[in-house]
């Protein structure tokens, strides 16, 4: 909680005393057969969430027995989170102490959510801007029913047919990604389009498809600053008013998501067409403040809104359930494990659900732009790992592309695989297919394939080939959790979402480190706004290495 070294706990000392006495025997193999003695693995090593409002409907499993964990080990993971004061940490920000302190600012996008008295009462949060919350859903909820009902009219009469977020980052992600994963319950006659990259491709092509008189545009930014964004917002503008011309009709094309009303104003959107948030909102943990109005006028107010109680309901669940029994505690344990113990450097999201193909893209900054950090709230360089490299893709697709390394390559991957019991498409044997897969997966990462099983199968004769006989041999012992959901609803996915991210504070808090900053990214942003000074004039290139300064006088030598 105070920044002090995860090295320093007694637990972690014992866990590197287990590692190095135990982990060149420890096999998921054995593990398992150990199941006839102890009781099933399955049953000690998985949790089921219920939803209390939707129970059944809303139910996540995780199944996190396919671990190189033993009693012993799991023991001593709940002990780490507790001599690292998980509960003291979580139950901090809850309360909204400024846990972020380097920025000296509080994190409660609990608050965004705690909207539901209905849900087993609300957290008692005294913070500036939490008791507006509801009032800015309101607006979002008025403003996303006119528009969707063909009420909110363009500049010429006309309702409109696409809505363009221009975001970037937190501002971006949690909106593609989760308007992605809802596609099921959306407007389809309401086009949503993202621009994001500063690079005039992306707006150019999205603007391709938009008529400016019946397009409606979000400039989502916390700051109201970011370069890329507000750069992206005066092209808008601009191709905008090419059509309409005349400047009062921006008012009925362009909303603004922002904690910065002043430069808002400045860029000519009236304070009325303004949805507000607080700076205790994190970027990266926005979608559930205004920043989720495209993903309101994508599937509806009132679907928004489960999303918010699916995310309520698994905080609730942080909050109150005992350690052992809590999945993003779990599922933090876990990941330390690998990450801190067995070197492991990256850990994969694994959807087998089309719908969640942004899912890795979104927790890839979720999480290291959280916990990429290397130095503890006291200011020490940390000596240990911290976040790990997020990445992945939807199952299938990602079984014949890098599974391969994952299976049989020299790198340790734990992986997540994720899937609903329920398709939102049935169509034919596909999902059967889908699941089996998601099934197959895990049991092969695990168990893997011997020598004898590889000869048995090839024969007497082509068992001769020692070469062949070795390369088709799994070793396995790879580690998976395993999480189904029941299907893919706006609540389960707010459950899903929220799992993720206290997971990631919970990381965070063990690790010493704060996880709500992102003091990383200032220093790429401030040598580009110096470049782009000197970008003009080849005299001005002064100040760089030898390497900078020939690369840009390549492109001033070389630009049509
Ligand atoms: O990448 C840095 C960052 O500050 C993120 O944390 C944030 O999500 C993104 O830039 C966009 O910031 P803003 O919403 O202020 O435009």
């Amino acid at each position: 909680m105070d920044g002090r070294p995860a090295t320093e706990y007694a637990s972690w000392q014992k866990l590197q005393k287990i590692y190095d006495e135990q982990h060149a025997s420890l096999t998921l193999k054995d593990l398992f057969a150990q199941d006839a003695s102890s009781g099933s693995r399955f049953e000690t090593f998985s949790r089921l969430y219920q939803s209390p409002s939707s129970g059944e409907q809303d139910k996540i499993l995780l199944d996190y027995s396919k671990n190189l964990i033993t009693p012993e080990i799991w023991s001593t993971l709940l002990k780490l989170a507790e001599e690292a004061k998980v509960p003291e940490f979580r139950d901090a920000m809850f309360k909204g102490e400024h846990i972020n302190t380097s920025e000296g600012r509080a994190v409660l996008h609990v608050a965004l959510r705690n909207v539901f008295p209905q849900a087993g009462g609300q957290f008692d949060i005294k913070e500036e801007g939490a008791d507006e919350v509801k009032e800015v859903l309101d607006h979002m909820k008025q403003f996303s029913d006119a528009v969707r009902s063909g009420e909110w009219k363009g500049y010429t009469g006309k309702s409109i047919t696409d809505v363009v977020n221009i975001g970037i980052g937190g501002s971006d992600l949690g909106p593609v990604m989760v308007t992605e994963a809802l596609k099921p319950y959306s407007k389809r006659d309401l086009k949503m389009h993202f621009v994001s990259n500063v690079d005039g491709s992306d707006i150019a092509e999205v603007l391709k498809e938009c008529d400016a008189e019946r397009t409606l545009f979000i400039v989502a930014s916390k700051t109201f600053t970011t370069q890329e964004t507000m750069t992206n917002a005066e092209s808008a503008r601009d191709w905008f008013l090419s059509s309409a011309k005349d400047k009062e009709h921006v008012a009925k094309h362009f909303v603004a998501l922002s904690t910065n009303t002043s430069a808002v104003t400045s860029f000519g959107i009236s304070s009325s067409n303004m949805f507000k948030f607080w700076d205790w909102v994190g970027g990266r943990y926005s979608l559930w403040s205004a920043i989720g109005l495209s993903i309101a006028l994508s599937i509806g107010y009132e679907n928004f809104e489960q999303l918010l109680l699916g995310a309520h309901e698994m905080d609730r669940h942080f909050k109150e359930t005992k350690l052992e029994d809590n999945l993003p505690v779990i599922l933090a344990l876990v990941g330390i494990w690998y990450n801190d113990f067995y070197g492991a450097q990256t850990q994969a999201l694994l959807p087998y659900d089309q719908y969640l193909h942004k899912f890795a893209d979104y927790f890839q900054q979720g999480d290291m732009e959280s916990n990429g950090k290397s130095v503890t709230k006291a200011g020490d360089v940390v000596g240990y790992q911290t976040g790990p490299i997020i990445w992945g893709q939807s199952g299938t697709n990602g079984q014949h592309a890098f599974y391969q390394l994952i299976h049989q390559g020299t790198k340790l991957i734990p992986c997540d695989f994720l899937a609903p019991v329920e398709t939102q498409n049935k169509i034919g044997n596909h999902h059967s297919i889908l699941l089996s897969n998601f099934f197959a997966q895990p049991e092969a990462l695990a168990f893997g394939k011997t020598e004898e099983q590889v000869i048995e199968e090839l024969g007497p004769e082509q068992a001769k080939n020692d070469a062949l006989v070795k390369s088709k041999i799994f070793a396995g012992n790879k580690p998976t959790n395993s999480i189904m959901f029941q299907k893919l609803t706006p609540k389960t996915l707010g459950s899903l979402i929220a799992l993720y991210e206290h997971k990631i504070h919970v990381q965070g808090a063990i690790w010493g480190i704060n996880s709500y900053d992102q003091m990383g990214v200032e220093l790429g942003k401030v040598l580009a706004k110096n470049i782009l000074a000197q970008l003009g004039d080849a005299d001005k290139v002064k100040g760089h290495d030898s390497s900078t300064t020939g690369l840009i006088h390549f492109f001033q030598k070389n630009r049509k």
